[in-house]
């Protein structure tokens, strides 16, 4: 690890490299230099295969951030004056970041106002980029969100016998179920495919968890973890942190009776972010919204048992059946979504109507 930090422009004498906190898809290092703290990741070349192209990306986005003085990521380029690093022991991608000591992130809170920052945070970061043409960014990861890509996936997999079977037997009553609610998931990418619905850049991984805060303030300061900011839809910028913010409990909580979506957090999040939006967005993205919630969900239990099925290739697993927990919750969170949905489009249009 030494050798690869030693590799880009750092300031003081090395002092310490250590894994720092457990992400899904990056591994993560915290370097520490007599005179500075700094965030090296390897970036996994299973999930991008064009890591260059990804750091290209995180590069423009970063730079147009700065040009409107944002707080965003620093990236500290290497000693050949690149923005990512090639190690060809190991083959792998490196890069690193300034840390950002005075904020931090979390995966679970109470507080209804960090909503009200998670909410701020996302539409205040597409409103910066509501102007940019998104063929400025290249899609690295093709049809990101093209849940019915995902689902057809699936039923391919299955049909091939290409899974774990010992694992199949234990989750073919989920892969049905899955499968019977495929309809759920076409909405949007109907919008999307018929050019109905504004294609913008959008960051596609708002997860609480890479939304830093103030420790002083505790507001809302930025989006991180920028991979797959790429050309989108909005919709599911919004929706992917209901999900992952607004649920009672942690996407892979066993726990299933608590699970629930928290109306206080739910409103909380709506208002902060159509607080940030509603100068840009659409009528039929807001309309879409909470479809949008739905099908996120929806598609990350798809993900999940898809990954379970192939012996668990692409999200990081503390244990056997992990993705097969995740993916259960997010199934149950997907009915509750769905029961729920009436009453959730009616609060959008309340908020709405009352801000603008
Ligand atoms: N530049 C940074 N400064 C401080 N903490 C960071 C920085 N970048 C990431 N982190 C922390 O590390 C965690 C994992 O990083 P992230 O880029 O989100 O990786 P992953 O893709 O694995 O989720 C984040 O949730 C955040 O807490
Ligand atoms: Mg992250």
């Amino acid at each position: 690890m030494q050798n690869i930090v030693s590799n880009f422009k750092i300031s003081g004498k090395l002092k310490s490299i250590e894994p720092y906190k457990n992400g899904l898809v990056n591994k993560t290092f915290l370097v520490i230099t007599s005179t500075n703290k700094y965030l090296l990741q390897r970036i996994n070349k299973y999930v991008f295969k064009d890591p260059n192209q990804v750091m290209k990306n995180i590069n423009f986005v970063t730079n147009h951030l700065k040009s409107l003085n944002r707080r965003t990521l620093n990236i500290i380029k290497t000693k050949a004056n690149q923005i990512i690093y090639f190690d060809n022991l190991t083959k792998e991608y490196y890069r690193l970041y300034d840390f950002l000591d005075d904020l931090y992130s979390i995966s679970l809170t109470n507080n209804p106002e960090i909503y009200l920052e998670v909410g701020k945070v996302i539409g205040n970061f597409q409103s910066d980029f509501s102007e940019v043409s998104p063929e400025t960014l290249v899609e690295t990861i093709p049809k990101f969100h093209y849940t019915i890509n995902r689902i057809n996936y699936l039923k391919e997999i299955i049909k091939q016998s290409k899974v774990n079977m010992r694992r199949f037997e234990k989750c073919k009553s989920i892969c049905e179920i899955l499968i019977n609610e495929e309809s759920a998931t076409c909405k949007i990418q109907n919008h999307l495919d018929s050019f109905l619905l504004p294609i913008r850049i959008v960051h596609n991984d708002t997860k609480l968890n890479n939304i830093m805060f103030d420790k002083a303030s505790n507001k809302g300061i930025c989006l991180i973890d920028l991979d797959t900011v790429m050309p989108g839809t909005i919709i599911f910028d919004f929706s992917d942190a209901v999900r992952s913010s607004c649920a009672t409990l942690n996407e892979d909580d066993p726990t299933l009776y608590d699970l629930d979506i928290d109306d206080q957090k739910f409103v909380c999040l709506l208002i902060g972010y159509l607080s940030k939006s509603k100068s840009f967005i659409t009528d039929i993205e807001l309309e879409l919204l909470i479809e949008g919630i739905k099908t996120i969900i929806y598609e990350c239990a798809v993900r999940f048992i898809t990954d379970y099925l192939e012996n668990d290739i692409y999200f990081k697993t503390n244990y056997q059946n992990h993705n097969l927990t995740r993916a259960i919750n997010q199934l149950k969170l997907y009915f509750i979504c769905k029961k729920k949905e009436v009453y959730y489009k009616k609060l959008v249009q309340t908020v709405y109507f009352r801000l603008i």
